[in-house]
């Protein structure tokens, strides 16, 4: 279970919680990432849950509680397939603590997002079989897995507002890629929040409660925001900052990986952008010299809102070190933004500042 049946060349940020994603390079295969591929971030220990004895809860503001089994959950909805991209708050954070040191924090390179196909039941058939209340504006997610990294320690959790959690694309998460969902990504069940970070896509989930207001888990009222630039962590009083929700654009460099040698002349650089939140890609630029000159990528078409876009584009680079750069924007206008500066913030997260390699032509 050492690196729980990931590939053998993981970047392990951490080993207990397990925290490891894949090399660059490892991500531009497939469009749909393999499970030894995909990333696993955790904040304690793995559960190991015994599906048949597992039972999902459905409480807080509704007409009715649900106690369902994973039987009845498969029984009594439909059950839909839905591809889509996670991507991890912390995503790029290597690139923020470049700028200034981010204490007790991982240092998360380009890996921590990955795209897999899931299975299950959505999880409004599930809200509205339990007679979801009109005051009902948050849907809180809670998991067995005890954090004591968390101020007190205490189970994961999270919520998502209710207009979100109405979307189609929501699910209740029982299979990934085909297979039964492997223990380390959330086994038995998760939840799947496309389009959001992927903190609120809480995995082992027990429990499903209706509120008026946000979860009070310390990873919704505490971590997973953006505190202001001088904010001591562990200072910060719950509520403070801004709470993370939807992904913003971002995109990165697959390959040729950073620190590559390469021949010079004309070089492929591929990679994959991601828009987020209900939005597309609606354009790649990528340099030869950092931001000097642009040329357009060819996009691949987007297949639904929440699945990564990838994209490719030759580049005739001259001997010397090349600083390669690309930046997406979405099909709101909203573009990267250039430098990592800007985005700097205590905790690092939402680093989606352009992307960059640095690559030697000889
Ligand atoms: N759910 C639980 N119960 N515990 C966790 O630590 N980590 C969250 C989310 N769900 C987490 C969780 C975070 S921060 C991310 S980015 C995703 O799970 C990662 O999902 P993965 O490990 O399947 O890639």
């Amino acid at each position: 279970m050492e690196l729980w049946g990931k590939r053998d060349d993981m970047v392990v940020h951490e080993r207990e919680p397990f925290n490891a994603e894949p090399p660059r390079v490892a991500l531009a295969r497939e469009r749909q990432t393999p499970v030894g591929v995909f990333y696993s971030r955790n904040h304690g220990p793995i559960p190991d849950i015994d599906p048949r004895a597992w039972r999902l809860r459905v409480d807080g503001l509704v007409g009715h509680r649900l106690e369902l089994s994973l039987r009845e959950l498969r029984e009594r909805f439909e059950e839909v397939e839905i591809k889509a991209t996670l991507q991890c708050a912390g995503n790029r954070r290597a690139g923020l603590a470049a700028v200034r040191d981010i204490p007790g924090e991982a240092s998360w390179g380009p890996g921590a997002t990955a795209t897999a196909r899931w299975s299950g039941v959505r999880l409004r058939d599930v809200l509205a079989e339990a007679g979801l209340e009109s005051q009902a504006a948050h849907i809180a997610f809670s998991a067995p897995d005890v954090s004591r990294k968390a101020d007190p320690p205490q189970p994961y959790g999270g919520s998502i507002p209710a207009t979100k959690a109405r979307s189609p694309e929501v699910l209740l998460a029982w299979a990934m890629n085909g297979e039964p969902l492997p223990r380390v990504h959330g086994g038995p069940l998760r939840a799947v929040v496309p389009g959001w970070i992927g903190a609120r896509s809480v995995k082992w989930l027990t429990r499903i409660t209706a509120r008026s207001q946000p979860s009070t888990s310390y990873f919704q009222t505490t971590a997973y925001r953006i505190l202001p630039a001088g904010a001591d962590p562990a200072r910060a009083e719950p509520g403070t900052g801004i709470s993370l929700g939807p992904l913003p654009v971002n995109c990165d460099i697959l390959t040729p990986d950073n620190g590559a040698q390469l021949p010079p002349g004309p070089t492929e650089i591929m990679g994959y952008a991601l828009a987020g939140d209900g939005r597309i890609v609606a354009r790649v630029d990528v340099s030869p010299d950092a931001g000097g000159d642009w040329r357009q990528a060819e996009l691949d078409p987007a297949d639904s809102p929440w699945v990564w876009q990838h994209w490719r584009t030759t580049l005739d680079l001259p001997a010397g070190e090349r600083h390669v750069t690309a930046r997406a924007w979405d099909s709101t206008g909203a573009l990267m933004p250039e430098s990592p500066r800007s985005l700097w913030n205590p905790r690092g997260y939402g680093n989606n500042s352009w992307a960059r390699v640095h690559v030697t032509c000889r």
